[in-house]
């Protein structure tokens, strides 16, 4: 992937961070999905006074990407202020695992942007369950 995809995809996640709803943790994170086609997606964290129905950046960009008819995901940077990036949750990885499982995952700390850590989603959920068997009992 082309260094100025990474850079840009990072920076959109920096800034749709901004716009993160947080006022329980005030942990602001941003996320960026970047499509086949070269269109970037954006979120970010919202939360709830009922903290379980939070819903995590990655989540939020994912699922404004699909609910804008986007598929075909090739990378997503995920933004907050923590040493070496955020790792996405355990949920997150399932989403992406299903609706981006080829993608690359940079992860950036506000404060540096300039260096993200690179992983992918087969290493971050192994053995995803990503289909429903059906039963035919
Ligand atoms: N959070 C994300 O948005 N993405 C992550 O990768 C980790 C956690 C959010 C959820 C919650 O609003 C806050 O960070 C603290 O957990």
């Amino acid at each position: 992937m082309a260094k100025s995809s990474k850079r840009d995809l990072v920076r959109a996640a920096a800034t749709a961070r901004k716009r993160a709803v947080a006022p329980y943790s005030h942990f602001m994170v941003g996320a960026a999905l970047l499509t086949q086609s070269g269109e970037i997606i954006t979120g970010a964290n919202v939360e709830s006074a009922s903290y379980g129905l939070t819903c995590c950046a990655e989540r939020v960009a994912l699922f404004n990407a699909l609910t804008s008819g986007k598929r075909n995901f090739v990378a997503v940077a995920v933004v907050a202020r923590a040493p070496g990036g955020p790792m996405p949750c355990g949920a997150c990885r399932q989403l992406l695992a299903e609706y981006a499982p080829e993608a690359v995952v940079w992860v950036a700390d506000s404060r540096a942007l300039h260096a993200p850590r690179e992983f992918f989603i087969r290493d971050l959920l192994p053995s995803a369950f990503v289909e429903v068997p059906q039963d035919s009992d």
